[in-house]
């Protein structure tokens, strides 16, 4: 079942997500929960969603990027489910991402990212997993990882100056920020 995704300025997005142990993941309920997750991740076009987003504050983020329409440049992501995820730099390297969220409508910005990171989390079934996400991708766990911690982009902007409508960076920034970006893997 699709859910209402919730906007900047509504207090559960700034809480901190708690963590989930193994019976609640196992739960009939929980799993509904993921199922719903992606349902509304999926409908929203978003490359990723946060359970805190649709109003339940634990720590599950779904991603995933297939010829999205919201970010038709970034790279492939098949679904993934992280709960309880950890993300660790690999190096001190970062790069500048244009960002937009589904709970912030209609505006991007510029945020500052590690550029490799390490991503470890327990998948649905409650088995450990792991995985090393370079430029975009990086950016999009760190982006949904943010979540459980109750920041959005907007509070990592590296300018404000760089907030743009979405119509506004297509036609003025998408440009310049895809030739930046040309020469990021993954
Ligand atoms: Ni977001």
């Amino acid at each position: 079942m699709k859910r209402d995704v919730l906007t900047i300025g509504h207090p559960v997005l700034r809480e901190r997500a708690r963590s989930v142990d193994r019976d609640e993941l196992a739960s009939a309920e929980f799993q509904g929960l993921i199922d719903d997750l992606v349902e509304t991740m999926r409908a929203a076009s978003g490359a990723g969603l946060a359970a805190i987003q649709i109003g339940v504050p634990v720590r599950l983020v779904a991603v995933e990027v297939s010829n999205n329409p919201r970010y038709p440049y970034k790279p492939a992501i098949p679904l993934t489910i992280l709960v309880n995820p950890e993300v660790t730099p690999l190096d001190r390297s970062t790069i500048v991402v244009n960002e937009g969220c589904l709970s912030v409508p209609g505006l991007r910005g510029d945020v500052r990212r590690y550029r490799s990171v390490e991503v470890t989390w327990t998948d649905r079934f409650g088995m450990p997993q792991s995985t090393e996400a370079h430029g975009l991708t990086a950016g999009t766990f760190q982006h949904e990882c943010d979540h459980l911690d109750g920041i959005l982009f907007v509070d990592r902007l590296t300018d404000s100056r760089s907030l743009t409508s979405w119509d506004n960076f297509k036609e003025f920034h998408e440009g310049a920020f895809l030739e930046r970006v040309a020469n990021l893997t993954g």
